[in-house]
C-alpha cells in the first residue's frame, strides 16, 4: 500500500473522524507514529491537556464467570478471595476523595454474592461525597442499572471485550453476546456515560475483527473507551498463548480518539503493565489514569493477569507516582470530574 494513500486516509479521519472498515483495515497494517501522531493532534485540539484521574477501587475479586483470559475467573482456585464491605468501601472513597480526585470507579468481579442493596448503599453515601461515580459491575439486568442510576451512579463500564460473536462464545462460556449488546444499549438509554472497549491479541482475533471493534465504539458513541493488550494469566485456559502487542494496541487506541474525538480514553493499567508505563499510551491520544485507591491488603488479590503495576504501592505513593509521570509528559491533571466534551462542554 502507498504511503500516499495511507497519508491521505489518515488526513481524512483527522478532519471528519469518519472512516469505513476497509481504510481502518489498511491504517492497522501501516505504521504506528503517524497515526499516534495524528491521534495526539487531536486529543489536544478537542480535550485538551488534560489528564483526568479516577480513584479506583476493586472492592471484591469473586466472579461466577469463566472468560478465558482472566485470572479472576470462578475456576481459578489459586485466588485467595476477598469482599471489600461496605464500611471500607466508603473509608477507601473517603480517603480518595481527601487526595483530590474527583471520580469514584467501583470495580468488581461479578460477585453474586454481593446484596445488591449494599451496593446502593455504598453509591448514595459515595454520591454524598460530591464526586461522579463510574461502576464496572458486570451485567445486570435493566432495572438494576435503573436503581444505581437513581442511587446516583454517572458512569457504567462494560468492554464487549471483542465484537466478533464467534470469538466471543469461544471465551466466555455460558454468557451471551446478545446479552452484552443489550447491556451496553440499556446503559446508553438510562441516561448513563457509557464505557466500553477490547482487548487486543486475543487467539483468534485478526486486524478484521479489530476494524468492527473500531466501528462498534462510534457506532454506539461510547462515551469512554478501554482498550489493553490481553495478557496470558496463569491457572486459564488461556495460559500459554501469546499476549497482544505494543504497536497493533496503540494503533487501537489512536484511531479511537481519532473515529471520537472527544471522549475519554484511559491510559489502561494493562497498557502499562506490558510496555512499562503510562507514557506511550499518553502520547497515542489517550486522557485518563486510573490510580488504585483501594487498601493495599487486597490489590495484590485482584489479578487479572500477571506483574499488574504498582499493585502493592500505598494510594499517595502511587497517586504521586502518576502525577509526576503527567507533569513529565508536559500535561496538566484534571481538575474537574471530567465528564465527556472536554474542551467544548463547561465542566464542574
Ligand atoms: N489481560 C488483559 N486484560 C484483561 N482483562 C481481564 N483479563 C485480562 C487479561 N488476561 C480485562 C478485561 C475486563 C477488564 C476488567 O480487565 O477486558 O473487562
Amino acid at each position: 500500500m502507498s504511503t500516499y494513500k495511507v497519508n491521505s486516509l489518515l488526513e481524512k479521519l483527522e478532519q471528519t473522524h469518519n472512516i469505513d472498515k476497509e481504510g481502518l483495515i489498511l491504517l492497522l497494517n501501516s505504521p504506528s507514529s503517524p497515526i499516534g501522531e495524528a491521534a495526539d493532534r487531536v486529543r489536544k485540539n478537542q480535550v485538551g491537556d488534560f489528564v483526568h484521574l479516577r480513584g479506583l477501587i476493586e472492592y471484591s475479586n469473586y466472579c461466577y464467570r469463566t472468560c478465558f483470559y482472566c485470572g479472576l475467573r470462578g475456576l481459578n482456585q489459586e485466588v485467595n478471595r476477598y469482599r471489600m464491605t461496605p464500611d471500607e468501601i466508603l473509608e477507601a472513597a473517603r480517603h480518595a476523595k481527601s487526595l483530590g480526585l474527583k471520580t469514584i470507579v467501583l470495580q468488581g468481579g461479578e460477585d453474586r454474592n454481593y446484596p445488591i442493596k449494599d451496593l446502593y448503599h455504598v453509591i448514595e453515601n459515595i454520591k454524598k461525597m460530591d464526586v461522579a461515580i463510574t461502576l464496572s459491575l458486570g451485567e445486570y439486568p435493566r432495572e438494576v442499572y435503573k436503581e444505581f442510576k437513581s442511587a446516583g451512579a454517572d458512569r457504567y463500564l462494560l468492554r464487549i471485550e471483542t465484537t466478533n460473536a464467534d470469538l466471543y462464545q469461544k471465551l466466555h462460556p455460558n454468557m451471551e453476546f446478545e446479552n452484552r449488546l443489550r447491556c451496553l444499549w440499556n446503559l446508553r438509554e438510562l441516561g448513563y456515560e457509557v464505557g466500553t472497549g477490547c482487548l487486543v491479541g486475543l487467539p483468534g482475533q485478526t486486524i478484521d475483527m479489530l476494524a468492527d471493534d473500531l466501528l462498534f465504539f462510534k457506532k454506539l458513541n461510547a462515551d469512554m473507551i478501554g482498550i489493553g493488550p490481553f495478557i496470558p494469566s496463569p491457572h486459564t485456559p488461556l495460559a500459554s498463548s501469546t499476549g497482544g502487542d505494543m504497536d497493533t494496541t496503540l494503533k487501537v487506541v489512536a484511531l479511537t480518539r481519532l473515529l471520537l474525538p472527544d471522549i475519554n480514553i484511559p491510559a489502561t493499567t494493562a497498557v502499562a503493565t506490558k510496555f512499562q508505563g503510562y507514557d506511550r499510551a499518553l502520547s497515542f491520544g489517550t486522557n485518563v489514569i486510573m490510580p488504585n485507591v483501594g487498601f493495599d491488603q487486597y490489590k495484590k488479590l485482584y489479578n487479572l493477569y500477571p506483574g499488574k503495576v504498582h499493585h502493592h504501592a500505598k494510594a499517595e505513593d502511587e497517586l504521586n507516582r502518576i502525577k509526576n509521570i503527567i507533569t513529565k509528559a508536559g500535561r496538566t491533571i484534571g481538575t474537574t470530574k471530567g465528564f465527556r466534551g472536554g474542551l467544548n462542554f463547561k465542566q464542574i
